[in-house]
């Protein structure tokens, strides 16, 4: 029991004896250097700054005591107090850094090792290109237009002034789907080929919508060619069609060299045309760009041949033509009011003298070798 308060002593007080309140900061000061991790710092952080922790009681003695006596305890506790806070403040930071250290070696990501071991394929060189000329188009204001590829001999050939008997249909070798077969009879025709050119997607716009249209049909079409390095049965086509008011062979040559320039850029690039025929056009062109690799100078010069126009300057590209005024009265459109052009072309063609591709084959066999070197062109 502590002797009367006018007597009082803060010597005498036990708690806050210079002796016992080293002792409590050497014990703190201890118990930090222990503390292996944040948690235990914490552990001790409470037990040696918290409300029930020894200084902190020492510190309430110090109200019980006379005036005189508080200054000199109030400074000894508290600059034993603040010593522990110190440390502990120190020690709080090397563990910290400890902690963050140990983190980045634990935590380390090796970005040298492979992500990824499945391979990632690509996409085919024909859909890119393909997707970029429809681009060019689009951005004029076309729109793409899509129909089946198991499409009626009507749509596919009739409505485009093929006629049954017509030599062009025989140039087409069309693939035909059977019918249903009577028994121990022929099959009889089922009027559905498989589509030779994707015209018939242009029919069925004109016949869905009112002028003016202005599609492009790009799709796959069938033809009963052998696979061979410069053939394929099945191959992608894009066309176009344009039905409009006044429209003139003037507009389709600008669409058509927008077109050459867009896709091989440049200079000097332009298009000509070659009466040819079509049934489904008149007058009809074969269409020709300029070669974009020599640009018409390897032409009568020996001394700089060009191997992707055989040094003739021009590259054959597809047909082309004023829409046969049969064709639009065949689709419900008015040819006294109406006028239209018509473009078609291959795009296998187009990917073997743009890139360079020897043998079609290799667009047909889906090795990854072939269609890699192209990237993900988007
Ligand atoms: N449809 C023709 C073909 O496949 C190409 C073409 C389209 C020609 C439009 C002229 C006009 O051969």
């Amino acid at each position: 029991m502590s002797a009367p308060n006018k007597s009082y002593d803060p010597v005498e007080v036990e708690a806050l004896k210079p002796e016992e309140i080293e002792r409590m900061r050497d014990e703190a000061l201890a118990a930090f250097a222990a503390a292996g991790g944040l948690d235990a710092l914490h552990e001790a952080k409470i037990a040696h700054t918290g409300p029930a922790s020894p200084l902190a009681l020492a510190n309430r003695e110090i109200g019980a005591l006379p005036p005189h006596a508080k200054a000199e305890a109030g400074k000894r506790v508290g600059q034993a107090r603040g010593a522990v806070n110190r440390s502990l403040a120190a020690r709080q930071a090397e563990l910290e850094a400890e902690r963050d250290a140990r983190v980045l070696v634990e935590e380390a990501v090796d970005v040298t090792l492979p992500y990824d071991r499945t391979p990632s394929g690509a996409r085919h060189p024909l859909t890119t290109l393909s997707e970029r000329i429809e681009d060019v188009f689009t951005a004029m204001g076309y729109e793409v237009a899509e129909g089946p590829e198991a499409e009626t001999e009507w749509l596919n050939f009739d409505a485009l002034n093929i006629a049954a008997d017509h030599p062009a249909r025989g140039e087409h070798d069309t693939f035909f789907v059977r019918g249903a077969r009577r028994p121990g009879g022929e099959a009889a025709g089922s009027g559905v080929v498989l589509r030779t050119h994707t015209s018939p997607v242009q029919v069925r716009s004109m016949l869905d919508r009112e002028p003016p249209l202005y599609v492009i049909c790009p799709g796959r079409v069938y033809r009963t060619d052998d696979l061979d390095a410069t053939h394929t049965p099945v191959f992608h086509q894009v066309e176009l069609l344009a039905v409009d008011e006044g429209l003139t062979m003037a507009d389709l040559k600008g669409t058509l060299d927008h077109m050459v320039r867009a896709l091989f850029g440049g200079e000097g690039m332009q298009t000509r045309l070659r009466p040819n025929f079509f049934p489904f056009t008149e007058p009809s062109a074969e269409m020709d760009m300029v070669c974009y690799v020599c640009r018409g100078e390897s032409v009568g010069n020996p001394d700089r041949p060009c191997r992707t126009c055989s040094s003739e300057g021009w590259i054959e590209l597809g047909g082309c033509g004023m829409v046969n005024p049969k064709v639009l009265t065949a689709c419900g459109v008015d040819p006294g009011k109406y006028s239209g052009f018509a473009f078609g072309f291959g795009i296998e063609r187009m990917l073997m003298f743009r890139h360079n591709v020897e043998d079609m084959r290799d667009m047909v066999e889906g090795d990854v070798r072939f269609t890699r070197p192209f990237g993900m062109e988007i």
